[in-house]
C-alpha cells in the first residue's frame, strides 16, 4: 500500500482525529475553516521571546523523541501516536492539529514529499528518509521545527542531501544579523546548494512565527533579490526551513490537498528552526 509499482509513494490510510486533553489551550483556527487574518507584529520583546523558547523547546524536544522511535517497519501514524501524546503531556497544543483542516500532530513527509505530508499507516522502509515537522502552542504562542531522519541506511547519495540540507540552513542561519534584507538568508541558502546542483524549492518558504502559526512574513530559501526587501531588526522572529531536492523544483498536490511531491519524483530534504534576531545575529529557539 505505502508505495506503488515504481516505488512511488501512495497515500495510505489516515485514523481517526486524536484526543486533545480540554484543559490544552486551542489556538484560535482550531474549529475554523483557517486562521484569522494577523494583525501583530513579528517583532517581540523579551518575556514574548521567552514564551516562544519553551514552546520551541517542546517542538524540538517531541522531534527528538519521535526520532529515536524511527526504525524500518514502523508507520508514520505510529509516529504522529508519539509526537502527539509528548506535545500534549508537556501542556501545549500541536498546532497543526486541525490547522486549515491538517488532521495530524506532526507533518510526516517521506522521500519524494516535499512537505506536508500526512501520518498514515505508510510503513518507512531501510533507505527511505522521512521529514518530521512539529510545532507547538503553549502561553500563546508557537515553535516550529523540523528534522529529516534517514531510516536505517540510505544511498550516499541521499545521506549527503540531509546533511546539506542541513548545513544550508545553518549557512541561512548565519547570514542573519539586524540591518540586512530578508533576501540575505536566500542568498546564502542557495548559494550553498547550487554547488551540489540540488534544486532549491521556492514555493514553500520560511514565515514569521510567535502568536501567529504564520504571521504573513515570508522568508524565502532562494536568492530573490530585490524581492523580499523586509529589513531584519532586533526582536523579529521566524523559522528558516529550506527544501532541497536531488532534482527539479516543481511540485505536485496530493488529491489530499496537502501533501507536496517532487513532480519528477526526486528525493527531497528539509530542515526548520525558529528564531530570534539579536544584535549578534539570531539566536535559534528550538533547541532541544
Ligand atoms: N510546520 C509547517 C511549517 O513549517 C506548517 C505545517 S501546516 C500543516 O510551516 F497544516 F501542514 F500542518
Ligand atoms: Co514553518
Ligand atoms: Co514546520
Amino acid at each position: 500500500m505505502p508505495k506503488d509499482s515504481n516505488g512511488h509513494l501512495v497515500a495510505g490510510r489516515v485514523s481517526p482525529t486524536r484526543f486533545v486533553p480540554r484543559q490544552i489551550v486551542r489556538p484560535e483556527y482550531v474549529g475554523k475553516p483557517g486562521p484569522s487574518r494577523f494583525t501583530g507584529s513579528d517583532i517581540y520583546g523579551a518575556e514574548a521571546v521567552g514564551r516562544i523558547r519553551e514552546s520551541g523547546r517542546i517542538a524540538a524536544d517531541a522531534i527528538a523523541v519521535v526520532g529515536a522511535s524511527i526504525r524500518a517497519g514502523i508507520t508514520t501514524d505510529s509516529l504522529d501516536v508519539i509526537g502527539h501524546d509528548y506535545i500534549v503531556a508537556n501542556g501545549s497544543y500541536p498546532s497543526t492539529l486541525g490547522y486549515r483542516g491538517f488532521p495530524k500532530s506532526l507533518c510526516s513527509s517521506v522521500n519524494e514529499v516535499i512537505c506536508h505530508g500526512i501520518p498514515d499507516d505508510t510503513v518507512l522502509e531501510d533507505g527511505d528518509i522521512v521529514n518530521i515537522d512539529i510545532t507547538a502552542y503553549k502561553n500563546g504562542v508557537h515553535g516550529d521545527s523540523n528534522q529529516t531522519f534517514i531510516v536505517g541506511e540510505a544511498t550516499p547519495q541521499v545521506t549527503d542531501l540531509v546533511e546539506r540540507t542541513r548545513e544550508s540552513l545553518n549557512r541561512g542561519i548565519k547570514a542573519v544579523a539586524p540591518g540586512r534584507e530578508v533576501n540575505v538568508i536566500g542568498r546564502a541558502i542557495e548559494s550553498y546548494a547550487r554547488r551540489f546542483d540540488y534544486g532549491v524549492v521556492r514555493d514553500f518558504t520560511g514565515h514569521g512565527v510567535g502568536e501567529a502559526f504564520h504571521s504573513g512574513l515570508i522568508i524565502p530559501h532562494y536568492d530573490a533579490a530585490p524581492a523580499y526587501s523586509t529589513e531584519i531588526v532586533v526582536g523579529m522572529v521566524f523559522t528558516i526551513e529550506p527544501m532541497l531536492t536531488l532534482g527539479g523544483i516543481e511540485w505536485e498536490m496530493w488529491a489530499d490537498d496537502w501533501t507536496v511531491v517532487t513532480k519528477d519524483r526526486s528525493i527531497s530534504a528539509q530542515f526548520e528552526h525558529t528564531m530570534v534576531v539579536t544584535e549578534r545575529g539570531a539566536e535559534v529557539l528550538t533547541l532541544p
